[in-house]
């Protein structure tokens, strides 16, 4: 299947991006808008992103005119009518996606491949809309499109397989590594990151730990490439409210219903980077408070000894009623605060990889020793994450339900765990994929950590995933791969 001249239609974000994959793999592009203005705006996305690779020296300004030139504006479809593939990346709003796909079948040549990059709604649906149902496809690109590494192809029951195949051989030609999934909402990559990011908004609107805090602790903590309120900025607080409601009106479950937070900030307008606010955008100046320079410390818990010793070799002291008591726990720690003759003392520290160290205050955790707490981790050289006495506190709250919804994706059968591993490292550049985070953490460290939080919040969807709990009960520590 050749693909020589590819039109795009929509250049917002995505499909400017994806308009610049095509023409930097040599393909000739035509960019379809509505009107003169989104069509400046789209040429002002490309412009932008090509000339920041002339600037970093990824490109010369020869090969950036080349990349330019072999990109046609305009704002009539008819310009189609010779496309050998179609890419559409409209909003995600299925009867807009309908009518034009209905539009682009009037159009263009039968053996045109009609492709529409949702992120979650129903390919079928598009598909069946038209004359031409074979050949129709899902080709989901990640944001941004020209950074990240992943197509996902959707085939529907109706796609012909030399379409899929000719699309995973176009995606290739991009430089891009193509997962081919069947027809669910969300497909992939959306179906465990999105639950994810709207979970991180739970927690916000919770209270259970601070938006620049949360970000940190997964960014430092688990080591991912942005915080999850980051990633909401840019992938567009519509776009996620809109997966969210697709997801939730499939599954029904509770924690896909989008957190009434992103809602709000939806509704007012603050959609992340493409206004220049969502979660992020207006910020406060906040004054470092002078560290407290006398804290004396105990600590508790397994391990201790490291951090006392850090501690004491930075100065500080130890005392029979210390300022702060850190327990060190990857549980809430409230029962162990109670048993103090000071409870008020006791701050549970969770220490996540090289950098982070969660600082969990319980209900009765007093204001200074948190402040202490804070200042001491950052002596031992820690990002502090503050954040409330719940299970599995920030970050292992928001990584173990995605683990578990990895597993029971497997699972279903839907994907196989080298397909879900390579979509999460290469769509949302992750250090690595599920299977390989949970082989690292320890299958039993991640059931039990799933059996806390499920005893804590009672979420159906936290209970251990059946396979994780019989690879642990079978005494495995990886997943068997064919
Ligand atoms: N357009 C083009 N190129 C861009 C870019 C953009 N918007 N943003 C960054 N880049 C390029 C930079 O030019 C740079 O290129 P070189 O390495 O060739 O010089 C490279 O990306 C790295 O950029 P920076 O150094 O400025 O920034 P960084 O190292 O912090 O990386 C990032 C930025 C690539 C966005 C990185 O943070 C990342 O991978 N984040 C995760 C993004 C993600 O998860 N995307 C998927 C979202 S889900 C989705 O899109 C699907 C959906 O349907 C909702």
């Amino acid at each position: 299947m050749a693909f020589e001249r590819v039109g795009v239609v929509g250049l917002g974000t995505m499909g400017a991006g994806i308009a610049e994959v095509f023409a930097r793999a040599g393909l000739r592009v035509i960019g379809v808008e509505a009107d003169a203005e989104a069509l400046a705006r789209g040429r002002g996305h490309v412009e932008r992103s090509t000339g920041r690779a002339v600037d970093r020296g990824k490109l010369n300004e020869r090969e950036r005119a080349e990349i330019l030139g072999r990109i046609t504006l305009t704002t009539s479809r008819d310009d189609l009518s010779d496309a050998d593939l179609v890419v559409e990346a409209i909003p995600e709003i299925l009867d807009y996606k309908v009518a034009l796909f209905k539009d682009l079948d009037r159009i263009c040549k039968p053996e045109t491949v009609l492709a529409t990059n949702t992120s979650s709604l129903s390919v079928t649906a598009v598909a069946t809309a038209t004359g031409r149902p074979g050949r129709v496809v899902g080709m989901h690109f990640f944001n941004p499109a020209p950074v990240m590494r992943l197509v996902e192809v959707v085939g529907t029951v109706v796609t012909a397989p030399d379409v899929v195949s000719g699309i995973a051989d176009l995606s290739a030609r991009l430089g891009k590594t193509c997962v081919a999934v069947g027809d669910r909402a969300g497909f992939v990559v959306n179906r465990l990151l999105l639950p994810y990011l709207n979970h991180a908004a739970v927690l916000l609107d919770l209270g259970v730990a601070g938006r620049d805090d949360i970000d940190a602790a997964m960014a430092l903590g688990a080591g991912l490439p942005m915080g999850p309120f980051a990633l909401l900025d840019l992938i567009g607080l519509d776009t996620a409210y809109e997966v969210m409601c697709v997801l939730f009106d499939e599954t029904r479950d509770r924690r896909h219903a989008p957190s009434p937070l992103l809602r709000e900030l939806v509704t007012a307008g603050l959609l992340g980077r493409k206004t220049g606010r969502g979660f992020h955008g207006e910020e406060t100046a906040h004054r470092e408070r002078d560290r407290a320079e006398f804290i004396t410390f105990g600590v508790e818990g397994d391990d201790a000894g490291p951090i006392v010793e850090q501690l004491l070799r930075a100065g500080f002291k130890t005392s029979d009623e210390p300022d702060v008591v850190l327990r060190l726990a990857d549980r809430p720690v409230i029962e162990h605060a109670v048993r103090l003759p000071t409870p008020s003392a006791m701050v549970g520290v969770h220490l996540v990889g090289d950098r982070v160290a969660e600082v969990a205050s319980t209900a009765l955790t007093s204001p200074a020793a948190v402040a202490a707490a804070r200042d001491l981790m950052k002596v031992i050289g820690r990002t502090p994450v503050p954040c409330k006495d719940r299970a599995g506190f920030v970050v292992d709250a928001l990584l173990y339900p995605y683990l578990n919804d990895a597993v029971r994706m497997h699972d279903s059968g839907y994907a196989s765990i080298a397909d879900i591993d390579a979509a999460m490292r290469l769509g949302c550049g992750y250090p690595a994929g599920p299977f390989e985070m949970l082989e690292s953490i320890g299958l039993r460290r991640v059931r039990d950590g799933l059996r806390a939080l499920y005893a804590e919040y009672r979420e159906p969807s936290f209970a251990p995933a059946p396979l994780l709990d019989h690879l642990v009960t079978a005494g495995l520590s990886a997943f068997p791969r064919p």
